[in-house]
């Protein structure tokens, strides 16, 4: 290998331009601490016309044939920052058959084909780097992969989509509603047109499910992280928790058992204000590391946008480019499918709120539910509607919120079941986790 290592850029959007700047912004930097040129060789988009004026350096090739910048002998690493799981998956494949190693961004397709990737890359004896696909900027896989190694890992939770997280932020301090909230993130750049991914938790899954395989050395894959989103939670319920002493984040949480089984979920839940992770504001990310030695780690950073993902991926880059250059690979993690624990049999505490018939005894009769399925009451609020009732004219309604201690979430879904169908009960109005 040359002293010269040619970048075969596959995607030239958000990420993929920032970069072609940040390259050509750090190569001399680069070349003095590493003794290496990192050059940009070619780049492939789909729609070339589209990229005429992009401002891409005079000498670089961009080209809509993806494949042969794959194949080309001039280029010695492929960046993949196209997205999407076709032809993404295809084309890394390709690298690797050719002896090229791969960095990308792509949390969907580590996701979803991450052992398959994994064992090709090792097949071939190529780097197969992902930082940018999980929290964009902030250094978390490489931690995992590498410095926590000798870590028992017992639990990850993470705020790591900055469009939810924003939304949430506006929300809490600003009395933003849900949808006006979505609208400004759109407006700001943050939220994709189809925010579907973002506000529904799959991208928080995918990255969850990467993050638990790399610090359980188990594979977990995108469909095995339970997962909802934020569309329920209400600007009336994040004036609640603030009430009680708590802030409302969507988290992605990875957790080991003893049985070395794993629970990964995603979900708006309530977190105490005190917790680190009621600080993290707007478009910031955070993960929360617990470890059984280390104690409690928070990597926090921001985590998307072109330039501070870009900073990821050039990392990756020149870490691939010093292994290339003295023909070693990191190994990568080729664990066997994690045995996983389903939410139903996970524990959480939970927070209820309920409109029920303000009379004698129901209070007491729904509390007398809660314990009947073995859940613990921590904090009640009751307050009095001062509706009424549509179904009874003469009757007033109160509105009851409890927080639980930790229960089993089959015998929590149970008693939302049972109050349902109460006969004072007059509608559940949400249910939300709360984290401890
Ligand atoms: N944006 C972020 O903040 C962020 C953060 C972390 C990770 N990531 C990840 O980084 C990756 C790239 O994201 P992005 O935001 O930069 O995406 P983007 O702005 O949509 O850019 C995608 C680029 O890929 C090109 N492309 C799409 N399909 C292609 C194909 N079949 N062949 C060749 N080129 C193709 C597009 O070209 P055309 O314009 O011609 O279609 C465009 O240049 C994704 O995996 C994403 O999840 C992004």
């Amino acid at each position: 290998v040359s002293d010269v290592i040619k970048v075969g850029l596959l995607g030239y959007g958000t990420v993929g331009c920032s970069l072609a700047d940040l390259l050509s912004e750090r190569k001399d930097a680069l070349k003095e601490i590493t003794g290496i040129d990192i050059e940009l060789g070619a780049i492939a988009v789909r729609n070339k016309a589209k990229y005429a004026f992009a401002g891409v350096a005079e000498n670089v090739e961009i080209t809509n044939d993806a494949a042969s910048l794959v194949a080309n002998p001039n280029i010695d690493i492929v960046v993949e920052l196209i997205g999407g799981l076709e032809p993404a998956r295809s084309l890394i494949l390709e690298a690797f058959k050719s002896g090229k190693p791969v960095v990308t961004g792509n949390k969907e397709l580590l996701a979803n084909f991450g052992s398959e990737l994994f064992a090709a890359a090792e097949a071939n004896s190529v780097d197969l780097l992902f930082e940018a696909s999980t929290a964009g900027a902030i250094p978390i896989l490489r931690p995992l992969r590498e410095s926590l190694l000798g870590e028992d890992v017992r639990r990850i939770i993470g705020i790591v989509n900055g469009t939810t997280n924003y939304i949430l932020t506006e929300m809490s301090e600003n009395g933003v509603a849900y949808d006006d909230a979505l609208t400004q993130a759109q407006e700001l750049g943050f939220a994709e047109a189809d925010p579907t991914a973002d506000v529904e938790g799959y991208d928080s899954a995918a990255k969850a499910a990467i993050m638990a395989s790399l610090a359980f050395g188990k594979d977990v894959t995108a469909k095995d992280v339970y997962c909802e989103g934020i569309s329920k939670v209400s600007a009336f319920d994040m004036v609640l928790a603030k009430k009680l002493g708590y802030v409302i984040k969507l988290l992605a949480i990875a957790q080991k058992y003893e049985n070395y089984d794993v629970g990964v979920r995603v979900y708006p839940a309530l977190v105490p204000d005190t917790h680190p992770l009621a600080a993290v504001r707007g478009s910031y990310n955070a993960v929360f590391v617990e470890g059984a030695a280390s104690s409690e780690l928070m990597f926090y950073g921001k985590g998307a946008g072109g330039k501070p993902t870009a900073s990821a991926v050039l990392g990756d880059l020149v870490d691939a480019a010093r292994n290339l250059k003295s023909s070693t690979h990191r190994v990568v993690p080729s664990g066997e499918p994690a045995d996983m624990r389903p939410i139903e049999a996970l524990t959480s505490a939970f927070y209820i709120v309920l409109e029920a018939k303000d009379e004698p005894g129901v209070l007491s009769a729904i509390a007398g539910q809660f314990a009947h399925y073995g859940v613990s009451i921590k904090a009640i609020e009751q307050e009095p509607l001062n509706t009424y009732s549509k179904i009874d004219e003469d009757k007033l309604i109160s509105r009851m919120v409890f927080i639980t201690r930790r229960a089993s979430e089959r015998d929590f879904a149970k008693l939302v079941d049972e109050l349902a169908s109460f006969e004072a009960v007059e509608q559940i109005k949400n249910v939300i986790r709360v984290v401890e």
